[in-house]
């Protein structure tokens, strides 16, 4: 049989995941490639750390130069997360003539123009199923599958890590750290959780499929994004007893204004697929103008999900179908123009609003008077016992009709002046 050399670049969890596929099941790989996929360089920066993944002799290097100088290996698979020295390697393996194969989004967010010009410049390809929302196929879906469409919207759950703790804190009632800790001791977190945690990691998935969906080349670091570290579990339970989860969704929406994209923790209703969407899993619901809607569920983080979406493009770029549509897909090319974004103002939607009272009367007629001033209509109030019953403060939970976001802010600018108001108020949005 036919046998193409491969070699790993990074040995961390995916990376020690791609080494299990390869070795253990080589005989899958060479049937569904119809050639041997031959391991024959791992490279891991220090030769000399523990590893779980029992490699046979001489495999392992730290000599990067070993892979770039044997002319035997065609595909790399470069698992090295963080900007650099991943980019600087990745530059010095498409120079050195090899294809590559990525999880690494916050690469390709930052410097996505940048790598595939050059691959295109060298006649190399890169293939990064593996950089949104792990082992769900989600980047051929919609640059191969779904590409008689006009993708008009698209919702996903997309950061495992944040799903694993709101999950856990929503429905498990474990506290945040708890849960952040476990996360990251199943392999699902990036080593330093803050963008995790923070909305960037989803904010770096969206952009790559805004620009994938959308045809339109966007910067991650200019979607508004928020992330689940400043939400507060009285709202998960107000949220819960209203008959909502809260999610971190990652939201792109086609309007005649331009394109709405944000990264938000939203409400979304119990029963809806993105609302059962539990633990590490993610989920991408895709609405096409030809197909309607289509859904997509996974594990999205971890070893084993995402070792999964990188061999299976290792088999594609070995086999030469990575070639093809890397050429046609012209990815992140110079000639893509930038897309105009929404004004965030602009979206309209239904919002859950809470606000922390003095327990008086008059307090609600005002909130209510100030929300009509803005042309919000409430659809329902709810008031909750105080944490502290001698403080005189008690929260109160408004849902909204769908107003304009530009208006509920300016609503709640003015509430807040309110005397009766004190700190901690909360806004989000309720996902249609
Ligand atoms: N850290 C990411 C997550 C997985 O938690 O979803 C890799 O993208």
């Amino acid at each position: 049989m036919e046998k193409t050399e491969v070699a790993i670049v990074g040995l961390g969890t995916v990376g020690s995941g791609v080494a299990r596929l390869l070795l253990d099941h080589g005989d899958r790989t060479a049937r569904h490639a119809g050639r041997t996929l031959w391991l024959s360089h791992v490279v891991v920066r220090d030769l000399s750390r523990e590893r779980d993944a029992q490699l046979p002799d001489g495999l392992l290097t730290d000599d990067l130069q070993r892979v770039i100088a044997d002319p035997n290996v065609k595909v790399v698979a470069q698992l090295i997360g963080g900007i650099e020295p991943a980019r600087s390697i990745m530059l010095q393996l498409l120079a050195g003539g090899k294809d590559i194969v990525t999880a690494n989004k916050a690469l390709l967010a930052e410097h996505g123009p940048e790598l595939f010009d050059r691959a295109r410049q060298l006649g190399r390809s890169i293939a990064f199923e593996a950089s949104v929302a792990g082992g769900i196929p989600i980047i051929t879906n919609i640059s191969q599958c779904l590409s008689a469409n006009q993708v008009t919207s698209l919702r996903g759950i997309l950061n495992g890590t944040s799903n694993f703790v709101v999950t856990r804190m929503q429905q498990n009632n474990q506290p945040y750290e708890k849960s952040l800790h476990r996360a990251q001791q199943l392999g699902f977190a990036e080593a330093d959780p803050t963008q995790d945690v923070d909305g960037s990691d989803s904010a770096q998935k969206l952009a790559i499929l805004a620009h994938l969906g959308f045809g339109a080349r966007v910067r991650w670091n200019e979607i508004p994004r928020r992330g689940i570290d400043t939400l507060d579990k009285t709202d998960m339970n107000y949220a819960g007893q209203l008959g909502y989860r809260i999610k971190l969704i990652a939201f792109a929406l086609n309007t005649d204004q331009g394109l709405q994209l944000t990264v938000t923790p939203m409400l979304v209703e119990v029963g809806k697929p993105l609302a059962e969407v539990r633990e590490n899993f993610n989920a991408i619901s895709v609405v096409g103008d030809a197909v309607g809607p289509v859904f997509f569920h996974g594990q999205g983080a971890g070893r084993m999900p995402t070792a999964s979406a990188v061999v299976a493009d290792m088999i594609d770029t070995a086999v030469g179908r990575t070639a093809l549509t890397f050429k046609t897909l012209e990815l992140w090319s110079e000639g893509v123009p930038r897309v105009e974004m929404a004004d965030p103002g602009d979206l309209r939607g239904q919002f859950y609003l809470r606000f922390n009272v003095r327990d008086e009367p008059g307090v609600l007629g005002q909130l209510a008077g100030l929300l009509g001033d803005e042309e919000i209509s409430i659809a329902s109030v709810f008031q909750h016992t105080a944490d502290n019953e001698d403080d005189g403060v008690v929260p109160v939970v408004i849902m909204t009709r769908a107003s304009l976001e530009r208006n509920v802010n300016k609503a709640v600018a003015e509430i807040e002046k309110l005397s009766c108001v004190f700190a901690g108020t909360e806004r989000l949005r309720i996902l249609d």
